[in-house]
C-alpha cells in the first residue's frame, strides 16, 4: 500500500440541453404532472439528442479535470459505470481518455447499474491505496432515452440522461480518509425485477418489487457504512442517494435519522439517471457551496442486479 486513503478532490456533471416536462409526457401517454409528482417525484428530465453516453460521460469529466486543476497527463484511471451505452468496444472509458486526450490510463467500464458510481468510486479508491494508480476520473453516465419504451407510462416518465465524475486522489499522509469503506452487496435471487435484455431492449421493472426491497433494506446497510467511516448518522451534514423515486429517498432518510443533513433530491428536476444520479447530484451540491468542504457526505446507490453500494465521502 502506497497511501492510506483517498478523497475526492472535485467534481463535475453534464446534462442534455433538451427538458422534457410532465406536461409533454401527458400529452403522448395517459399521465398527469399530478400522479409523477406525487408519486415518483420528477418534474423535468433531460433528454440527449445525439450526445452518446462517452459524449456525455466526456463532457462531465472535462469539467471534472479543470475544476481538480490536474492535467490529463496526471490521470492514470478512468471508470465509467453505465448500463446504457450501445456499443460493446471499446468501452466508454477509453472513449473518455481519447477524448480528454488522457495518454494511457487503466480505463474500464463497469455495470452494477444504479450503483455503479459508488462501485466504480470504491475500485479506484482501492487501487489508488493499493499503488496501482495515482489519480483517477470516476463517471457516472447514462442515456436512458435509447432504452426507454415512450409508450409505456410505467417507465417513460422516469428516467432521464446526464453524468456526472469525480476526480479521486491520494491523501497526504497526515490527512483523514476521504472516502470511506465501500458497503457493497446484491440480492442476485431477486435479480430479475429490473431488466434491460435482449436484442434491442428497453428497460423493464417490478416497481414495487424494487420499492419494496429499497425501503426496507437500503437503509441498513447505508448505517453500515456510516459505522464503518466512524461517522455518527446525526454528523452527516448530506445524504446523496441513488434518485430514484422522492418517496423512496424520504423512506431511507427517515430510519437514518440525519437531523443536520441535506436530503439532496435532484430527481426532482433529472429524473432517474441510474449510475450518473450520484455524482450529477453531488457536482451540483458541491456547485451550490450547500455543504462546507470537508464535511462528510453519505453516498448510497441501489437498482437492477439487484445491486447496492455506498460509502461516507468527504465534501470536495
Ligand atoms: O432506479 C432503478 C430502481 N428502480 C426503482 O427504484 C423504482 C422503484 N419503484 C418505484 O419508484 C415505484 O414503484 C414506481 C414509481 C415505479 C411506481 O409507483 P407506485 O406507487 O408503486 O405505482 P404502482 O405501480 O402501484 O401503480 C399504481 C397505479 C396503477 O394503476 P391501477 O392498477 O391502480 O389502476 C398503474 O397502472 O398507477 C398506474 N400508473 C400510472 N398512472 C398514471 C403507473 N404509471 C402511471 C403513470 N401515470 N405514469
Amino acid at each position: 500500500m502506497n497511501g492510506t486513503g483517498t478523497r475526492i478532490i472535485a467534481m463535475g456533471h453534464y446534462q442534455p440541453a433538451r427538458v422534457l416536462t410532465n406536461e409533454e409526457l401527458s400529452q403522448t401517454v395517459d399521465t398527469s404532472d399530478e400522479w409523477i409528482r406525487s408519486r415518483v417525484g420528477v418534474v423535468t428530465r433531460r433528454i440527449a439528442d445525439s450526445e452518446t453516453v462517452a459524449d456525455m460521460a466526456a463532457a462531465a469529466a472535462g469539467k471534472a479535470l479543470a475544476a481538480s486543476g490536474l492535467e490529463p497527463a496526471d490521470i492514470d484511471l478512468v471508470a465509467v459505470a453505465s448500463c446504457t451505452s450501445v456499443d460493446r468496444c471499446p468501452n466508454v472509458a477509453t472513449r473518455v481518455a481519447a477524448k480528454l486526450g488522457i495518454a494511457s490510463p487503466a480505463a474500464y467500464d463497469l455495470n452494477t447499474a444504479c450503483s455503479g458510481f459508488s462501485y466504480s468510486l470504491a475500485t479506484a479508491d482501492h487501487a489508488i491505496r493499493a499503488g496501482s494508480a495515482t489519480n483517477a476520473i470516476v463517471i457516472g453516465a447514462e442515456k436512458f432515452s435509447d432504452f426507454t419504451d415512450w409508450t409505456d407510462r410505467t417507465t417513460c416518465v422516469i428516467f432521464g440522461d446526464g453524468a456526472g465524475a469525480a476526480v479521486v486522489s491520494a491523501v497526504g499522509p497526515d490527512e483523514p480518509p476521504g472516502i470511506g469503506p465501500v458497503v457493497w452487496g446484491s440480492a442476485p435471487d431477486r435479480g430479475e425485477v429490473i431488466k434491460i435484455e435482449g436484442w434491442r431492449p428497453y428497460l423493464w421493472q417490478d416497481g414495487q418489487a424494487v420499492f419494496r426491497w429499497a425501503t426496507t433494506s437500503i437503509a441498513t446497510h447505508a448505517l453500515q457504512a456510516c459505522k464503518q467511516a466512524g461517522v455518527a448518522p446525526g454528523d452527516i451534514a448530506a445524504f446523496v442517494s441513488h434518485q430514484a423515486n422522492t418517496r423512496i429517498i424520504d423512506g431511507i432518510a427517515r430510519r437514518l435519522k440525519m437531523p443536520q443533513a441535506v436530503i439532496v433530491k435532484d430527481i426532482v428536476e433529472s429524473g432517474n439517471t441510474s449510475a450518473a444520479s450520484i455524482p450529477l447530484a453531488l457536482s451540483k451540491l458541491v456547485e451550490r457551496r450547500e455543504v462546507a468542504a470537508g464535511a462528510p457526505v453519505l453516498l448510497f446507490g441501489f437498482g437492477g442486479g439487484l445491486t447496492y453500494a455506498g460509502q461516507v465521502v468527504r465534501c470536495p
